[in-house]
């Protein structure tokens, strides 16, 4: 789809009454909202072996997540290798019965493969015991949730939560910093640094290009970054695309201000024409080359002192 057809629409369903039921229906009915967790496992899978390379033990260590959405993979898949806890935090209640039931049905099926998989994560012996839980619950997504130690905490602010100093080992989140702003990104990780004991891990794996690319092949990842501030609020300053902009250095002075040390990155970036020239006056002209051009930045953070 045209991105700036998507974009009007957008704009228009943000600003009707019902409007963001009405435009859930048409992602899951035109786009890409279904039940299957495949490609999020794969996410997951990555963020599990980062922990496992820091001799961080899954079994048994308490989790947070920062932005559910509708589709908790990375929790389910958290809570089955053997967390002792995973809290998954949204600001709106965003997660459907019927989406869950589909998605952990398919979690079911493809147990057998899930777990000789992930044996490189965690014991067998806790894998059956978990995947026993998730046969038995996968019709009750609530009494699984119960059962297996996840807790949906919606409607909830990441940046300021009702829990005790120290309490997790793990933060994490997976493509939600690049639809904050940097003022509540920076609430969210002050949070995460309260929240963590002392050499805990915070990971965050932030989606830097523009998304209306994901539907559009006829514009490239870097395309937001040709408008202007106030052009770019016009076209995506609402609930559903919302995108801050932000390039790696301004996640870093962020992580690095809080007193977290990078203890991994992985970055990608679009090396082929942008599609356009930067205006004289773009603020993205003060980036690096490398920066400007980054299109994912995934980190995994230590809490020192
Ligand atoms: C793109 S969605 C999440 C995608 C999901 N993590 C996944 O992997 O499919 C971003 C979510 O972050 C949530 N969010 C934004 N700001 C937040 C905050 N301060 N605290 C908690 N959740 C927040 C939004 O409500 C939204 O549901």
């Amino acid at each position: 789809m045209n991105w700036k057809l998507k974009a009007l629409l957008m704009v228009f369903f943000d600003t009707i009454p019902a409007g963001e039921k009405m435009y859930r229906i048409l992602q899951k009915r035109f786009g890409n909202l279904n039940d299957d967790p495949a490609g999020r496992i794969m996410v997951q899978e990555k963020m599990a072996s980062w922990l496992v390379d820091q001799e961080f033990s899954i079994a048994g260590s308490v989790f947070l997540e920062v932005g559910t959405g509708h589709k908790p993979v990375v929790p389910v898949c958290f809570a089955l290798m053997g967390a002792k806890a995973v809290y998954t935090v949204d600001l709106h209640r965003r997660l459907d019965d019927a989406l869950m039931r589909g998605m952990l049905n398919k979690f079911a099926a493809a147990k057998d493969q899930l777990i000789k998989s992930w044996t490189r994560y965690t014991s067998e012996d806790i894998l059956q015991e978990r995947f026993g839980l998730l046969l038995r619950y996968k019709d009750r997504p609530e009494q699984f949730f119960n059962h297996i130690g996840i807790q949906y905490l919606a409607p909830a602010d990441a940046g300021s939560l009702n829990m005790p100093d120290a309490s997790i080992d793990c933060h994490l989140s997976n493509t939600v910093l690049e639809h904050i702003g940097a003022k509540d990104i920076r609430s969210i990780m002050q949070e995460a640094s309260r929240l963590l004991r002392k050499g805990g891990m915070a990971m965050h794996f932030i989606d830097l290009s523009d998304h209306f690319q994901h539907q559009d092949p006829g514009i490239t990842p870097l395309n937001f970054l040709r408008y202007s501030e106030r052009a770019w609020h016009l076209l995506a300053g609402n609930q559903f695309a919302y995108a801050n902009r932000l390039r790696p250095p301004d996640y870093f002075d962020i992580f690095d201000s809080l007193g977290f040390e990078i203890a991994r990155r992985e970055t990608k970036t679009y090396d082929a024409d942008p599609g356009f020239d930067l205006p004289d006056d773009s603020p993205f002209r003060s980036y690096a080359d490398h920066d400007f051009r980054t299109t994912e930045l995934n980190v995994l953070l230590i809490r020192r002192g």
